[in-house]
């Protein structure tokens, strides 16, 4: 499923010197999701090689078609990211092949409470945990000893909003964008030494089917393009958070430093509690 490029190098951006910016590779999980396909067509150029991860072969063949089309050589994969036997060996593969430069750890799940006052489902729970929170954490230790013997690259964990403060719409997928968020900005001081880049990214709501699955209000909702260019350019700069739309993310980031109490009141005033319950009682 690899094609050779030919045509010469055209990526001319000003990257961070952890990244070339010529023939490098650029691996990125959840390719069949909004987001992540987005994203595959922000990166896709001659001099570009992309690895692109999805379950469903068939969208995944689209998406590389189209990245083809723009010049990028594609490799695709569909293994069980969550098989953590089957990651080693995949990444492995890679990076005897060549050591991505860029890693977007993008594939995600959510999972909500099915009614008032009910937990979420206990398969989905460990299911969620597995993909958002495990297995981000496995391509890091994967793939960290190639780029520290290579002494570089960029790391890329999608974390989201949500992990400003827990939502008791979504309070597992809150946990698991929390508790990436909080690796991410740990690797980050740990990997710098090694000209390793490690950046957080947050976003609000992106049009995505999992976003149009997820209860509660939407404000300021994003099409996935203009977050894989938002993306992206942080990815460019090292940035070691990338956090959008500004007024969500100011709005959640205050729910992270008030009063718990407060931003309970707030969070119950704004509708997202269960949409079962009345926001403002
Ligand atoms: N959209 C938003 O509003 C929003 C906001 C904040 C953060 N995020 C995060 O952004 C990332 C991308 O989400 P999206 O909005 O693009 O959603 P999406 O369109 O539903 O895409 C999700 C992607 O993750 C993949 N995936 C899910 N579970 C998987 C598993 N067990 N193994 C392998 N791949 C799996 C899906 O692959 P298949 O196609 O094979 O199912 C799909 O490619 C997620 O981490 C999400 O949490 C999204």
């Amino acid at each position: 499923m690899t094609e050779a490029v030919t045509e010469p190098v055209t990526v001319t951006e000003k990257s961070a010197a952890n990244q070339p910016t010529q023939n490098r590779c650029v691996l990125i999980t959840g390719a069949t999701g909004a987001i992540g396909g987005a994203l595959a067509n922000a990166y896709a150029a001659t001099g570009t090689h992309l690895v692109l991860h999805g379950r469903q072969q068939e969208k995944l063949e689209a998406i590389a078609n189209t990245c083809r089309q723009q010049g990028a050589q594609v490799t695709l994969s569909t293994i069980d990211l969550t098989d953590d036997h089957a990651l080693q060996g995949w990444l492995a593969e890679l990076c005897a092949d060549q050591v991505p430069d860029i890693v977007i750890a993008n594939a995600g799940k959510n999972t909500h409470p099915q009614g008032p006052a009910l937990l979420e489902p206990w398969e989905d729970v460990q299911a969620l945990l597995d993909i958002n929170l495990k297995t981000p954490i496995a391509m890091v230790q994967h793939l960290v000893p190639a780029m520290q013997a290579r002494g570089s690259g960029q790391l890329v964990l999608i974390s989201s909003l949500a992990a400003w403060h827990g939502l008791p719409t979504t309070p597992s997928y809150s946990a698991s964008k929390a508790g990436i968020k909080a690796y991410g900005e740990g690797l980050r001081g740990l990997l710098a030494p090694h000209n390793i880049g490690v950046t957080v990214v947050m976003p609000g709501y992106v049009t995505s089917p999992m976003c149009e699955a997820m209860p509660g209000p939407k404000p300021w909702e994003w099409p996935p393009e203009r977050a894989a260019k938002v993306i992206k350019r942080g990815i460019t700069a090292n940035r070691a958070r990338i956090s959008f739309p500004f007024p969500l993310n100011f709005g959640t980031w205050w729910l992270a430093v008030l009063p718990a109490g407060i931003s309970q009141w707030l969070i119950k005033r704004l509708g997202f509690n269960h949409p079962g319950d009345t926001p403002h009682d």
